[in-house]
C-alpha cells in the first residue's frame, strides 16, 4: 500500500472508528446510568410541636429511621436510630438526655457519640437547620443523570 492509499484508507475509517466509539460509549451509559448522591432539604417538625428534649421518629428518603430531638431552645439533632454495634434501635432517654441501645446497653450523648458500652463508633447524623419555627433535615437521595 503506497502512501496515498493510505490516507485514503484513514480517512475513510476514522469517522467510522469515532461513530463506532460514540455509539459504543452511548450504549454503555444507557446499560449503566449515572447516579449522582444529592441533598435534599426536607421540613421535619415545627419547633412549637417538639418541647424541649422531645424527640419524634422519621424515616429518611432510603428508609432509615431517624429521631429528631430537640435539645435546646433553637438547638435540635437528628440522628440514626441504627445502633452502630449490631443494629439494634436505641431510644431517647429524655431523663437522661441520651440515646440508649437495650441489647447490649449501649449508650450515646445527644450527639450520637458513644458514652458507653460496646458500639465501636457514633450514630450516624443528619444535618439540621432551622428556620424561623421551622426544623429542616438535610437527607441524601441519588438522581440518576
Ligand atoms: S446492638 Fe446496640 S449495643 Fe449492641
Amino acid at each position: 500500500m503506497d502512501r496515498r492509499n493510505a490516507l485514503k484508507s484513514l480517512l475513510t475509517f476514522l469517522p467510522l472508528g469515532t461513530a463506532f466509539a460514540g455509539l459504543t460509549a452511548m450504549g454503555i451509559r444507557f446499560i449503566t446510568p449515572v447516579k449522582r448522591e444529592f441533598e435534599r432539604k426536607i421540613f421535619t417538625v415545627g419547633l412549637d410541636e417538639l418541647p424541649i428534649n422531645a424527640s419524634r421518629r422519621f424515616k429518611d428518603l432510603r428508609g432509615k429511621d431517624l429521631m429528631v430531638v430537640r435539645t435546646g431552645e433553637r438547638e435540635v439533632k437528628a440522628l440514626s436510630t441504627v445502633c452502630t454495634h449490631l443494629g439494634c434501635t436505641v431510644f431517647w432517654q429524655e431523663d437522661k438526655k441520651e440515646f440508649y441501645c437495650p441489647c447490649h446497653h449501649g449508650r450515646f450523648d445527644k450527639d450520637g457519640k458513644v458514652v458507653a458500652g460496646p458500639p465501636p463508633k457514633p450514630l450516624d447524623s443528619y444535618k439540621v437547620e432551622i428556620e424561623g419555627d421551622n426544623v429542616y433535615v438535610y437527607f441524601k437521595d441519588i438522581k440518576e443523570v
